[in-house]
């Protein structure tokens, strides 16, 4: 019987949602996070026994704050953290604005960097922490240039936190996803027919033959939280379908 108990930060919708389905099928206690309590309410209504709902901006350290101390009470230590809540939103380099900048930072890398550093004190020792950042690290697309930085400054914090946190017997990894179909499509500006073409890309030129969808990967995030990759370190897992071959 599995016992661990796992937060994921941005579980309501897309890959968070998909993988704390897959962790709840395999028995693990889920604490999933969210700006908006409907979308917490829907997603563990739907995910059911084993799920938890917490209110919290991961861009607001007093949240993250909030969320540890309720998290520590309620649950005591935990075995994992998924930090997957992100955001992107199109804009060419050109065209980005101090506030576009300052909202995706905020939220993927400052929001990730501070959860990290205030779920030290419950992680357990052992336990592991996977940080969800993208394929676009090491491949250029067009209009994604702070969200890029944003994920960069995430996989750069990767070494050095395997080193400082190496006493309290916490690991980090990173899950590296391709184009991924999700709610985060239309959240970042792109109109129905947009979508609809990148689909269409995907299954003419994917070794996959298809987009990728977040239950491709949440097996992948299931394996760097478990026992099985106990002595992983900062190892970054590729999950695109091999689109960037
Ligand atoms: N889809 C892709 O192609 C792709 C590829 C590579 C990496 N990723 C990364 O995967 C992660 C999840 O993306 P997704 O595609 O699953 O998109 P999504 O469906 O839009 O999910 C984003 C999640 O993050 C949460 N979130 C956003 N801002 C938040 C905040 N300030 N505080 C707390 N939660 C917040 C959202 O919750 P609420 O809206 O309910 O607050 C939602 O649960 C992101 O980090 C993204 O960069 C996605």
């Amino acid at each position: 019987m599995n016992t661990k108990i796992i937060v994921i930060t941005g579980g309501t919708t897309g890959i968070g949602f998909a993988c704390a389905e897959y962790l709840v099928s395999l028995n693990y206690q889920v604490i999933i996070t969210s700006r908006t309590k409907e979308n917490l309410e829907e997603a563990t209504s739907r995910l059911g026994n084993n799920s938890f709902g917490m209110l919290s901006d991961t861009s607001s350290l007093s949240d993250i704050d909030d969320l540890v101390m309720k998290i520590k009470k309620q649950f005591g230590k935990i075995d994992g953290l998924f930090v997957n809540a992100g955001v992107f939103k199109a804009s060419s380099f050109e065209e980005t604005s101090e506030e576009l900048f300052e909202e995706t930072m905020n939220i993927n890398f400052k929001g990730a960097f501070f959860a990290v550093q205030k779920f030290v004190p419950i992680l357990k020792n052992p336990s592991s922490i996977v940080l969800n950042t993208s394929i676009v690290v090491f491949k250029a697309f067009t209009n994604t240039s702070v969200y890029t930085a944003s994920k960069a400054a995430l996989e750069s914090l990767s070494k050095v936190l395997n080193i400082e946190l190496k006493d309290k017997g916490i690991r980090v990894n990173i899950v590296s996803p391709g184009v991924t179909e999700s709610p985060i499509q239309k959240k970042s500006g792109m109109t129905d027919e947009a979508i609809n073409n990148l689909v269409e890309h995907f299954s003419s030129t994917s070794p996959i033959g298809r987009i990728l969808v977040p239950k491709d990967i949440a097996p992948i995030v299931e394996f760097l939280l478990s026992d099985k990759s106990l002595v992983l370190r900062n190892e970054k897992i590729i999950v695109d379908g091999g689109t960037t071959l």
